[in-house]
């Protein structure tokens, strides 16, 4: 079934290095975990670059609508906390690194709160708490309403204009500069002209390379994360030894805006906090359909109601089902939910008045560079945080709003990990670049994004995921020179390269992988798959038991 899938995966023709300069640490990406890194590594004194291949701010973060998880309610616990998260997390998260997260998720809000977050406040002054799914207790911090991603990155790219750091936008991490001895030791990157050209490509030479470079949801012809979504700094991680794990595990929102077939692009999301404030999901004839399906009903894990929902689209032939909140009442939605009240209107919807047609969509990608919470990777100087990374803290579902919870907390640990242990002197040399050829061309983005769509879906089978494979065989090479567009359509490529092996390789249902021959849970499935590349650039894919996430022993699944 996997013959077809290219087993070699595609590296970049590197354009050659014009400049080469020293700092301590180089962050790439400006979401919520970028930013903070480089915040608390400044604090402490340290050099640190930041190259985004977009402004500053523009990652997945400022799209956040719910908010972000944290033990705060009177009558909340951490342990109620990572109990919902590993019930989420369906068997594949790790547990100390969700206790980690847990505990140390009120002093990320407290920091925050400090650096200025407007965050939306009780009337005792302590920030307002709601619920989503999966949760036992209100434990939802937001702000602006609906706009709690952008009040995060707001008040990080403030408090980061005044802290020293060097930032280089419309800059894009090409690969890793690595040692003779195989550690990282900076990047080459590039700049990116108005048309996508590549321009003044140089190497910035670092003690560590810190990768919060966001998920991978743009593989998908249509998922809720922005354009720049395509799982770059994964592909990156791969080229440079790092391993892989859990990219099988694309969360799907139950709830996006339904905008007909053939709908591409960043989605419109519909914040599971809607339901939270009591919106239900109910069938063309204004039946609720999750009643029966799970005791929390339309507060279930999101997998759950994913998974339910294309289940009711399957047998009744429907496109969407509905969002009814006309029960939350037209002023209550105007206050609290500002900004999807407006995106659903302006697409010629109105929550207020009428259910409005909704069906999953891709939205977070539980799976990442293998690093634990300090964001450390199975390569030395080699880093990960936020949702680039594979933590552990998602398992197979992640837990509404923990993403950014985590990308503060790691980017915190990570900053002092590195501030702790980043050696004196200059980074060791990097040995010369190889030049390579195998890019993807861009033109292959289309029917890619298709057949993710298609067969990687809510509920994936053999002969879909085979079909995939042979897309992914097919797609063309680049001929031209490399540009951002085919930096961006060879991550992608190598991502979905990587979630049709896992996916073809899990034979079981678990989390956010629904195999229709394979559907119930199986208990010698509750291992990670993670990849990796051998020096010729063959995909190896290995189980990682749970409690070893960072060994090497290859058990040889591909
Ligand atoms: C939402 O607001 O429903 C999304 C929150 C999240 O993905 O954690």
């Amino acid at each position: 079934m996997t013959a077809s899938l290219a087993r070699v995966v595609p590296a970049l023709p590197l354009p050659a290095a014009g400049f080469e300069r020293t700092t301590d640490v180089v962050v790439v990406g400006s979401g919520a975990a970028g930013l903070m890194t480089a915040l608390a590594l400044a604090g402490s004194g340290r050099r640190v670059v930041v190259v985004t291949k977009g402004a500053l701010g523009d990652g997945s973060t400022r799209w956040a609508q719910g908010g972000l998880a944290a033990v705060l309610g009177n009558d909340d616990d951490v342990a109620l906390h990572l109990d919902d998260t590993l019930v989420a997390g369906a068997g594949l998260c790790d547990e100390d690194a969700v206790r980690a997260l847990v505990t140390e998720a009120p002093a990320a809000i407290a920091l925050l709160r400090d650096l200025g977050a407007r965050l939306d406040l009780a009337p005792d002054g302590r920030p307002a708490l709601t619920r989503e799914g999966g949760h036992s207790r209100d434990r939802i911090v937001h702000a602006g309403g609906d706009a709690s991603g952008a009040e995060v990155t707001r008040t990080l790219v403030e408090a980061l204009a005044g802290a020293g750091v060097e930032v280089l936008e419309r800059t894009v991490a090409l690969d890793a500069l690595r040692s003779a001895r195989g550690e990282v030791v900076g990047l080459r990157v590039a700049r990116v002209a108005d048309d996508g050209a590549l321009t003044d490509a140089g190497d910035l030479r670092a003690h560590a390379v810190v990768l919060a470079t966001g998920g991978y949801g743009q593989a998908y012809a249509a998922a809720t994360s922005p354009a720049g979504a395509t799982g770059d700094g994964l592909a990156l991680a791969l080229r440079a030894g790092a391993e892989i794990a859990d990219v099988e595990m694309v969360q799907f929102h139950p709830t996006v805006l339904w905008q007909g077939p053939g709908a591409t692009g960043q989605q419109v999301l519909i914040s599971e906090a809607v339901r939270g404030e009591g919106a239900v999901l109910v069938d063309g004839g204004g039946r609720r359909i999750m009643p029966g399906a799970h005791p929390l009903a339309d507060l279930a894990p999101r997998d759950v109601v994913s998974a339910t929902i294309a289940a009711h689209l399957a047998a009744t032939g429907e496109d969407c089902v509905h969002l009814d909140a006309t029960g939350l009442g037209a002023d209550f939605l105007a206050r609290r939910f500002p900004g999807i009240l407006a995106a659903c209107r302006a697409a010629g919807f109105d929550p207020a008045t009428e259910p409005v047609p909704v069906a999953p969509g891709a939205h977070y990608t539980c799976g990442g560079v293998l690093a634990d919470l300090d964001g450390r990777t199975g390569v030395a100087g080699l880093y990960a945080v936020g949702e680039v990374a594979c933590t552990g803290v998602h398992g197979a579902n992640r837990l509404a709003s923990n993403s950014i919870t985590e990308g503060l907390v790691a980017a915190r640990r990570c900053a002092a990990l590195l501030d702790a242990d980043l050696p004196a002197g200059a980074p060791a040399a990097p040995r010369p670049v190889a030049t390579a050829t195998g890019a993807i061309d861009p033109a292959a983005c289309t029917a890619i994004g298709t057949a993710t769509s298609r067969y990687a879906g809510v509920v994936r089978t053999p002969g879909g995921l085979a079909e995939l494979a042979g897309t992914l065989a097919a797609a063309p090479r680049l001929t031209g020179p490399l540009d951002l567009a085919a930096v961006e359509a060879t991550a992608v490529h190598t991502v979905a390269t990587l979630l049709t092996t896992a996916a073809l390789a899990r034979r079981e249902s678990r989390g956010c992988h629904r195999r229709t021959d394979a559907p119930a849970t199986r208990p010698e499935w509750q291992v990670r798959l993670a990849h990796r590349i051998d020096g010729t650039g063959h995909l190896l894919t290995r189980t990682v038991p749970l409690a070893a996430q960072t060994t090497d022993q290859d058990q040889g699944v591909a």
